[in-house]
Formats: structure tokens, C-alpha cells, sequence
């Protein structure tokens, strides 16, 4: 699969600083240049962000990101302070093919030590971009690596100990499309026309423009315990996003890239898709569904057929949050740690279709087989246990305090190389937790005691844990070893991380 490029988007992204954007991403400018792209496809395009394919240099790619402050005008006449990635919110996509040696140069002119991490990307824990690998104000980060991995939807976010959340909200995130030339599944793949990166989140804007986390301002103990929300949901950084879509056949490539908020993803006219990607890319099988829940740090890859409206025709995609209400939150403690948005259903995206596309694919009737881990492989097992006491959330009764430090030392795992391990998630709390892990992809041997639906089944590096809920899972530790240098598993509610919600491993020699 291929993305092809019509570079429209780029003059956009060089808007930055202090410079005012309505509209910081938007792309529905037309190809005038026409520089090059190869596809046909019907103007306008969709809103998203730039394609960025980086530059081949001496056989490396190579990505220029300088991350940077900006603003940006949500609530008119009152443009809110931002961080961004060659812009002034999100970032550009970044294309990486498998089997290319890819080199980040990452420049950081925010004024704020910070970090800029690969999720869900396999790579040496060197180049992970977790909180180990700072980046100091001025100073630029350099890292290369292979791209080992199959076709997926990734993205990038800073991960600096205590402050991701705050990174985060200001707007400093991406997407990362790792394609591959595997042959024999044929999917939309014209990016901004077809192939449409959809990055979901949720800001808590107040009239004057600022949130709780604009200079100046803390978030509460009770934002920090709910995992900071918002009521205006912004898609791609834009509010109430619309745009056009081809009548035909739609990929959407469907990121949480909220701190704390998740969806039960669905279209208002209660049509069905078809989901043909999770986290860690193909599942094995396509699933006809009307609806994708998304925990913080989740993707999807649904096909969306526009193919039967009417030219003109809208429809909207909304979360059904209310239906997953009383699975995500219990009882008292877990209304109080939700708001009201978590109890209904609002619109995020209006697709207006247009023109029938030259060429109309239909969604693959198969995937290729993902083999199963058993339970058998694994040559150890731990528990992991989530939980909320009081003003504390903990990994087996501990808490990250430092870089490799936790109280009490519980958190630091030694893994050598090439172990097949089952970590069985508890979640004791009265909320959901999405864990994510660094580096492995794994896949969910069961949640209480049931296999998982085909959705779920495929390779994962985040697992919503509902209350109650024990999810098993199965994970093959294999890459380059570091013995000085950990991977991170946390929660990826970002303010349960930051308060210490996470915990590290090292993958050591066998
Ligand atoms: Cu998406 Cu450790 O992060
Ligand atoms: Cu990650
Ligand atoms: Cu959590």
C-alpha cells in the first residue's frame, strides 16, 4: 500500500509562531502546482494534517520536526496559546516505509526541556523518544533506526516525565503511516482524498480562549485524577471538522490522541463499516461493525463505503459514549471522574460526499492470517495491577516517582531477550485505564477468561482494562537489547502517567 501526496497541505504547515490560524491544519486549497502527484482524485480534499515524506539522503529518510510554539483562534477573537510540529498544533504525518533506515532530527524551540516518542513504533530504546531521551530547550535530537515493522497507523507524541500531559493538550502530536509492499490487500491510499487520517481529541476551552493548561494555569486534583477532558472536541485540530469525501470507498485512520477521553466510535445514520486495522495494523479477518470504542492512544482502521449517497449527501461521525458509560465508569467514584459528554452522544466529523471516484475499490473480503499466541509460550507470567487510592493511581501498589525509581521498587522489570511473557491486567479501580507498552506489540489472550473478538485480536500496543475487567496478554520480547536503557509500559490516560502510573523494563541478554 502506498500513500501518494499532493503536497497541498505544506505551504500550510509552514504558518507558525505568532501567527494566527483559524483553521491551523486545514488543507482545502486545491493542487494548483500539481507538483507531481499522481493520483486523479476529485478536489477538494479533506482537512488533514500534511503529508511530510521526508527526504532521502544518502539512502536514509530523513524528518525534519522543529517543535514550536504558535497559537491558534478556536474561539473567535481569542487565539489560544499552542505547541506544534512545524506548525502551530499536531504535526505533520510521516510517512515511513518498512525496510527504510528513517533519521528524526527533532528540534526543540519551545523553551521547555521535552521529548518527542515513536508510538507504537518497534525500535531500540535509544531512539523511543521516551523520557530518557530529552531533548533540552534549543537543542536538537537526533535518531535513526529501521523501520521493521508491518503497514500500521502510529503517532508521535512528547513523553517528558511529569509534563507529557501538558505537551500533549498544547497541541504537540502526529501521525506516523508505516506502509509496506506486502502484496494482496488493496486499500484506499490516496492521503487527504481517501485515505484520511482522522486525530481525535477534546480541549476544555473557556471563553477567553485558555484551557487548564495554558501558561499560567494548573489543572485541579480532580482533572488530574479524571484525566483531563474538554467540551469542544477538535478533529485534526479543527472544531466541528467537514469536509469531502469521494462517493466511494474511505479509509479513515482513526486516532484517540485525547489525554483522558474515550469514544464509542459510529456514524448518526447508523451505517455499518468495515474494520480492517487495529493498532498494530491488519487484523486477521475484516469486521462489519456500526461501531469502534477507542481508549486514550488507540487506533482504527475502518473503510467507510460512500458509494450509495446521493452526491451532497452529509453524514456525521459521533461518539455513543453513553452506551459504554456503565462498562467504562463504576459507581459513584466512576461518575465523578467523568463528565457529562461521557454519558451521551456528540458529533465529531460532517462528510459531505462528492464525486464518484475514477476508480472505486471495494473492501477486501480476507486479510491475512494473524498466528495466535497461547498461553503455553509464555515462559513467565506477571501481574499487573491498576488501581486509585486516594489522590494516588499505582502499578502493583507503586508509583514512578523519578526516572527508574518507583515506591516502593516494584516497577522495573529485567526481560531477557526473545521471552514469551503473559502479563495479566487487573484493573481494581473504578475506571478505565488504556495500557499501553513501549516497543512490543501483544496480543490479548483473553479479557475474563473469553477470547477476544476479531477486533480485538490482532496486534495491539494499548488495551483499554474496564473496572472489574482481567485482560491477559501474550508478548514475545525480541529486538535490540539495552541493558542500560528501559522501554515504558503505562497508563495512557496522560495524567495518570505523569502523576507515576508507569512503570519501565529493560530487555536484557538471554
Ligand atoms: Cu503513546 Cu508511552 O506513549
Ligand atoms: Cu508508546
Ligand atoms: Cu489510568
Amino acid at each position: 500500500m502506498d500513500v501518494t501526496s499532493r503536497r497541498r497541505f505544506l505551504q500550510m504547515s509552514g504558518v507558525a509562531g505568532a501567527g494566527v490560524l483559524a483553521s491551523p491544519i486545514l488543507g482545502c486549497g486545491d493542487d494548483a502546482a500539481g507538483d507531481g502527484g499522481v493520483d486523479a482524485a476529485p478536489a477538494p480534499a479533506f482537512p488533514v494534517p500534511p503529508l511530510d515524506d521526508g527526504e532521502l539522503v544518502g539512502g536514509v529518510r530523513l524528518f525534519r520536526l522543529r517543535l514550536q510554539s504558535g497559537s491558534v483562534e478556536w474561539v473567535a477573537g481569542f487565539p489560544t496559546a499552542t505547541y506544534g510540529v512545524n506548525g502551530a498544533f499536531l504535526g505533520p504525518t510521516l510517512h515511513f516505509r518498512r525496510g527504510e533506515r528513517v533519521r528524526l532530527e527533532v528540534s526543540n524551540a519551545l523553551g521547555e526541556t521535552t521529548t518527542l516518542h515513536s508510538h507504537g513504533l518497534q525500535l531500540p530504546a535509544a531512539s523511543d523518544g521516551g523520557p530518557y531521551q530529552t531533548i533540552a530547550a534549543g537543542a536538537t535530537w537526533v535518531t535513526e533506526f529501521d523501520v521493521v515493522q508491518p503497514a500500521m497507523t502510529a503517532w508521535y507524541h512528547p513523553h517528558q516525565m511529569d509534563a507529557t500531559a501538558r505537551h500533549v493538550y498544547m497541541g504537540l502530536a502526529g501521525v506516523i503511516l508505516v506502509a509496506d509492499d506486502a502484496p494482496g490487500v488493496e486499500l484506499p491510499s490516496t492521503y487527504g482524498v481517501d485515505d484520511l487520517p482522522l486525530v481525535i481529541q477534546d480541549r476544555r476551552l473557556a471563553a477567553d480562549g485558555t484551557h487548564p493548561y495554558s501558561p499560567g494555569r494548573a489543572p485541579s486534583m480532580h482533572d488530574l485524577m479524571a484525566g483531563m477532558r474538554g467540551e469542544t472536541m477538535l478533529v485534526n485540530g479543527v472544531r466541528q471538522l467537514r469536509g469531502v469525501v469521494p462517493r466511494g470507498l474511505v479509509r479513515l485512520r482513526l486516532l484517540n490522541g485525547s489525554n483522558a477521553r474515550a469514544y464509542q466510535l459510529g456514524f448518526v445514520d447508523g451505517r455499518t463499516f468495515v474494520q480492517v486495522a487495529g493498532d498494530g495494523g491488519l487484523l486477521a479477518a475484516p469486521v462489519t461493525a456500526t461501531r469502534v470504542l477507542l481508549s486514550p492512544g488507540e487506533r482504527a482502521e475502518v473503510l467507510v463505503d460512500f458509494g450509495g449517497d446521493v452526491a451532497g449527501t452529509t453524514v456525521a461521525l459521533a461518539s455513543f459514549s453513553g452506551e459504554v458509560f456503565s462498562r467504562l465508569y463504576a459507581g459513584t467514584m466512576g461518575g465523578n471522574v467523568s463528565d457529562t459528554l461521557d454519558r451521551t452522544t456528540f458529533e465529531l466529523v460532517t462528510f459531505e460526499v462528492g464525486a464518484a471516484p475514477v476508480t472505486s475499490l471495494t473492501p477486501p473480503a480476507t486479510l491475512p492470517a494473524i498466528e495466535r499466541m497461547t498461553a503455553d509460550q509464555a515462559v513467565r507470567t506477571r501481574s499487573i495491577v491498576l488501581d486509585m487510592t486516594g489522590p494516588s493511581v499505582t502499578i502493583n501498589g507503586a508509583r514512578m516517582t523519578s526516572l527508574g525509581a518507583s515506591v516502593p521498587a516494584a516497577i522495573n522489570f529485567q526481560i531477557p531477550s526473545g521471552s514469551v511473557e503473559r502479563w495479566d491486567v487487573t484493573n481494581n479501580s473504578f475506571m478505565m485505564h488504556p495500557l499501553h507498552i513501549h516497543n512490543r506489540h501483544f496480543q490479548i489472550l483473553d479479557i475474563d477468561g473469553v477470547p477476544p473478538p476479531v477486533e480485538l485480536a490482532g496486534w495491539k500496543d494499548t488495551v483499554l482494562v474496564a473496572p472489574g475487567q482481567i485482560v491477559r496478554l501474550m508478548l514475545r520480547f525480541d529486538g535490540t537489547t539495552d541493558a542500560a536503557l528501559p522501554y515504558m509500559f503505562h497508563c495512557h490516560i496522560l495524567e495518570h502517567e505523569d502523576m507515576g502510573m508507569m512503570g519501565q523494563f529493560y530487555i536484557v541478554e538471554p
